[in-house]
């Protein structure tokens, strides 16, 4: 490793630098709508994604060193929300039974 320069910035040699993926996530030039609100029709129709090619959401990073479990985290993803919708749903058809007394046992 050497000295370098980037983006106007020195960077001397064996610089240990950290990456602030939470402020890149935040950039108002690139998001900006309301940042902090849960807003997933942002990527109705956008080509953005997780996946390492977009600088602008690295939730797992970029490059070579980007999560190697990004399938595995995907697919994890998907699961829990199934089984969290699953339980809500139970859960209230149990409470809609009980209410039209249906589902009482005593
Ligand atoms: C939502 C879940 C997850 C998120 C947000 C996440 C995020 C990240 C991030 C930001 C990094 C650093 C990437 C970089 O240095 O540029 C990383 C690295 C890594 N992650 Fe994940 N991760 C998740 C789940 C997982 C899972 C489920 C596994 C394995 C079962 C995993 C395995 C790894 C490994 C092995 C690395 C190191 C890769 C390397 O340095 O070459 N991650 N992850």
């Amino acid at each position: 490793m050497h000295d370098t320069s980037f983006m106007g910035y020195f960077v001397p040699k064996d610089a240990q630098v950290f990456v602030n993926a939470y402020v890149i996530g935040r950039d108002p030039d690139v998001w900006p709508e309301e940042l902090t609100l849960f807003k997933r029709e942002r990527f109705v129709g956008s080509k953005t994604d997780y996946k390492g090619r977009n600088y602008e959401l690295i939730p797992f990073g970029v490059g070579r060193r980007m999560c190697a479990g990004v399938p595995l985290a995907h697919r994890m993803l998907h699961l829990t929300l199934g089984m969290l919708l699953h339980n809500l749903i139970g859960h209230l058809m149990q409470m809609l039974l009980e209410k039209l007394w249906i589902g009482r046992t005593s």
